[in-house]
């Protein structure tokens, strides 16, 4: 598609550190767009489970619409807590989807705008320390940790389905040969412009799970019928744990089903900087969400004190996407801009959050907005 004149984006700043983080990222938005002179339309829809605990709804009635109608979506996080406890819908008051209240906006969104993909790169940028062991250390190599999980987004164990049985409670696993055959080609397709290893790997629990196996099956068919010049490669998700820690040099895609890349994704953020710096977009045919892969971190909430660099980095792919769907130079180089300034940040290891540089030096979420917007005007 042509360029526009203007892109309509809508933000959804959710719940705990979410609408911090997003703030920081839509200045960031804001200066790329002045300096590369694009116009975004960027609209606010407040969401997530604090909403839902005040309106007894999601969002305002017409939010969904909205993000149809949007060219893309940036989300902050979702999940509120009251005493411990995850907020879920009232009993009697049934939302839609029962057991998504709170959660309407991530699930929906990527269920109903048909976000196949979730593409979650686990990538280490120079500089940055991993902290273990309550030490911040540079445990991995920057060049040897650099694959993308993509996650199937649309079922396995997210059906938002749990049937009682007579002595507890069943939910199902959905594995259907279209929802694994569009995400296999999305991974399949993405090694070969990576050109990288030539490699997918695909990880699942299917020596356990019948419809994992169904899942694997299906990988094994389109590659080996669609993609002859790529190597396909198989593990199981509790022996992949480990070998994305010891040796993530081994991988360059990787695909597996919803849940599993859930968890293999938050696994691998240890080996690139932690929750703060990990990114995911949730990528369709004709939308698609962005939104760094962490969650609503309660305890951190109103403190200034997240990590916005994920948020910054969901921005960056937003604006790659973009520029890729309407054929859009500037967006392009705005994306390579804003990555060039958050890998200049890191690489200082100045002006970070607690959980990159330690407590005694951090900077605050907003302070570390500010100084990547600093940097996109110095560099630009
Ligand atoms: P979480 O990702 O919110 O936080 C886990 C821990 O990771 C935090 O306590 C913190 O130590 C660290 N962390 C996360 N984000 C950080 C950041 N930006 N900067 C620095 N440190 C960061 O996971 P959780 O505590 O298990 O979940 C909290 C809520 O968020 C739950 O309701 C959960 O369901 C929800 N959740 C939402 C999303 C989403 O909206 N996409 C994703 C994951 C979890
Ligand atoms: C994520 C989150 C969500 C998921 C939750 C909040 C529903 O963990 O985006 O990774 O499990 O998909
Ligand atoms: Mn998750």
């Amino acid at each position: 598609m042509p360029p526009k004149q203007s892109y309509y984006i809508i933000a959804l700043p959710g719940d705990g550190i979410g609408p911090e983080v997003l703030s920081c990222a839509l200045k960031v938005l804001n200066t790329a767009g002045y300096l590369s002179q694009i116009d975004f339309q960027v609209e606010e829809i407040p969401c997530g489970g604090h909403y839902y605990a005040a309106h007894e709804t999601e969002w305002p009635e017409g939010s969904f619409d909205k993000c149809e109608q949007a060219d893309a979506i940036l989300l902050g996080a979702v999940g509120h807590e009251v005493d411990g406890k995850t907020v879920f819908t009232k009993p009697g008051k049934p939302y839609p989807e029962p057991q998504l209240a709170g959660f309407a906006q991530v699930i929906l969104n990527r269920q109903k705008l048909g976000l196949y993909a979730n593409v979650r790169p686990v990538r280490l940028y120079p500089g940055v320390k991993h902290k273990i062991h309550g030490e911040l250390k540079q445990v991995w190599d920057a060049g040897k940790v650099d694959y993308v999980v993509i996650r199937e987004n649309t079922e396995d164990a997210y059906t938002g389905e749990t049937n009682s049985i007579p002595d507890g409670q069943v939910t199902p696993i959905r594995i259907t040969r279209t929802a694994t055959e569009r995400v296999a080609r999305y991974a399949f397709n993405l090694a070969r412009r990576r050109r990288k290893l030539n490699k997918v790997t695909c990880v699942d629990k299917s020596n356990i799970i019948g419809a994992h196996r169904f899942f694997r099956d299906v990988f094994r068919e389109v590659g080996a019928r669609e993609f002859p010049d790529l190597a396909l490669d198989y593990a199981y998700v509790d022996a992949f744990c480990q070998w994305q820690i010891r040796n993530p040099e081994w991988y360059d895609v990787v695909v597996g089903p919803n849940l599993v890349g859930d968890i293999i994704s938050d696994n691998g953020a240890t080996t690139a900087g932690g929750l703060g710096l990990a990114v995911g977009g949730n990528i369709g045919d004709e939308h698609a969400m962005f939104e760094p892969i962490h969650g609503s971190a309660p305890k951190h909430a109103g403190r200034d004190k997240a990590n916005p660099l994920a948020a910054i980095l969901a921005v960056q792919m937003m604006l790659d996407w973009l520029g890729t769907r309407y054929e859009d130079s500037r967006l392009h180089n705005a994306a390579q801009q804003v990555e060039a300034a958050v890998a200049a940040l890191l690489s200082e290891g100045k002006t970070l959050t607690y959980d990159l540089i330690g407590a005694a030096n951090a900077s605050r979420c907003s302070e570390v907005g500010a100084a990547v917007e600093e940097k996109l005007r110095t560099m630009a």
